[in-house]
């Protein structure tokens, strides 16, 4: 969920092929291949699931053309993410026709919500894999090569991978996401999430700072504590030692060092709380960044979501976390079209979207999922053309959210951490912000690399980028 661009989807980071070449890919027997679509959270499993193979002999390759397995960790979110990936793996069956003995798998989301009906209507899939049954791979590999089909969906109560140190994939060397909790309980009605991730579950606090520190020791400098609602963390050790909360675990965290980054996402405006804003404040190595998406500024609209929260309690947020942290950055998610929704509501969502200023937003249509409380409960009545005729009205206003805000920075100098060349030009460096956004800047004779922190001018900006110049 961290591109500084406004998206209408977040399908955006689909089918981007990993590639742990930490370890000699020859020295391996087999190699696979995997792909990962839809959130955050799927790229930080498909690093445990590289970290299991790798365990098991399996080396990963970045070209399917030669891997003996093709993995796609999938994402149900939306129909469109769906079909992505039923597309794509059309494709691989062409080369199952080549090569027999390869073996082709589903992983997440879409694995969980389909379960067998993968095996019986995609006849190209031989490995159907749940979140929460990545342990199980390395047996059901052996099923399949056996010609049986494997599959395991089943969910957990308590799996974390906690004692699974996750194998990073196609890393900047800088930063890096923490899994902090798995699951969500939330249960908003447009939501598939609660059925494919299960319940929520916290991982034990411990294990995920030793993660930060060893991540810190082999040079990461930014760390994103991951979670489908982080503010709801909370565990409580084994020991009998008191309960850990989510403005603790950001505490420890930012402990770990002052030149560690932490980042976290996704926040929920129901639960996030005056603790961890000024945790946040406390803290010059917190980011003074909250993801806290609103999904409808419409406060009819957010009882059938089930969001459990008004208008007026969202805008309060807003102004809490402006008055505790002032220079904080805020993004959101939006839905447009979502069931029953009128002109007036959709015009209560540009409302809340101008009073919060938000610097970017992931914007969606309303997609009706499977088996959620929204398909059980309500019809998905907004017409197709009112939908997206809404969605465009949020995205032109983000979009001149985003230059606005933009602007207002032009003339301040921020502290950056530079994470590589820029897209554009080996001649600049590109990092973010605090506040989560991209500044690009040259590089100045090299007197800096990835992992430097600089101080920053803005001198001119795009509605996507900040541009400026080093001043330190
Ligand atoms: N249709 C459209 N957008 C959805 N999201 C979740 N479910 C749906 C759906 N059925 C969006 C929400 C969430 C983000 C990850 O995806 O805005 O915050
Ligand atoms: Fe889905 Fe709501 Fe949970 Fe986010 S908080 S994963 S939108 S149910």
């Amino acid at each position: 969920m961290f591109e500084v661009a406004n998206k209408v989807h977040d399908e955006t980071r689909q089918g981007e092929a990993y590639s742990p070449f930490i370890n000699d890919t020859n020295t391996y027997v087999r190699k696979f291949y995997i792909e990962s679509y839809g959130c955050q959270m799927n790229f930080s499993d498909s690093e445990i699931v590289a970290s299991i193979l790798n365990t098991e002999g399996f080396g990963a390759t970045r070209n399917f053309e030669e891997a003996d397995l093709i993995f796609l960790n999938t994402c149900s979110i939306r129909e469109k993410a769906e079909q992505t990936v039923r597309k794509r793996l059309t494709e691989f069956k062409k080369l199952k026709h080549k090569n027999p003995s390869l073996l082709v798998g589903v992983l997440g989301c879409m694995a969980e919500r389909l379960k067998s009906k993968f095996l019986e209507e995609e006849k190209l899939v031989d490995l159907v894999i749940g979140p929460d049954a990545y342990r199980s791979l390395p047996g059901l590999i052996t099923e399949a090569d056996s010609g049986q089909k494997g599959v395991n969906v089943l969910l957990s109560r308590d799996e974390t991978y906690s004692d699974i140190a996750p194998v990073r994939l196609n890393s900047n060397g800088i930063t890096a996401f923490v899994s902090i909790m798995r699951g969500c309980n939330n249960m908003c009605s447009f939501c598939v999430v609660p059925f494919t991730r299960g319940r929520e579950r916290s991982r034990d606090a411990a294990s995920i700072i030793d993660e930060c520190q060893n991540l810190f020791n082999a040079g990461y400098k930014e760390i994103t504590l991951l979670g489908q609602n982080v503010d709801s963390y909370y565990y409580t050790p084994e020991d009998g030692s008191s309960t850990i909360t989510f403005a603790m675990l950001l505490e420890m965290a930012a402990r770990v060092s002052p030149d560690l980054r932490i980042r976290f996402s996704t926040s929920h405006p129901k639960d996030i709380t005056d603790d961890v804003l000024y945790t946040m404040a406390r803290y010059e190595n917190i980011c003074n960044y909250i993801h806290l998406p609103l999904q409808s500024g419409s406060t009819r609209v957010l009882q059938l979501m089930n969001r459990n929260y008004t208008q007026e309690w969202y805008m309060a947020k807003v102004d809490r976390i402006r008055e505790i942290i002032p220079d904080c950055g805020i993004s959101s998610d939006i839905i447009a079209g979502f069931c029953t929704e009128t002109e007036q509501d959709h015009k209560d969502t540009l409302q809340v979207m101008e009073y919060s200023t938000y610097d970017m937003s992931y914007m969606f249509f309303y997609s009706e999922r499977p088996g959620t409380l929204a398909q059980r409960r309500y019809k998905d009545d907004v017409p197709e053309e009112v939908k997206k005729q809404r969605l465009q009205e949020i995205v032109q206003l983000q979009n001149r959210l985003s230059q606005q805000s933009n602007q207002r920075d032009i003339g301040k100098t921020f502290k950056v951490l530079i994470e590589g060349d820029s897209k554009k030009s080996s001649q600049d460096w590109m990092g973010r912000s605090s506040q989560n956004k991209v500044i690009v800047f040259p590089k100045n004779d090299y007197l800096f690399q990835p992992g430097n922190y600089v101080c920053v001018k803005v001198t001119s900006c795009t509605q996507a980028t900040l541009l400026g110049e080093i001043v330190n």
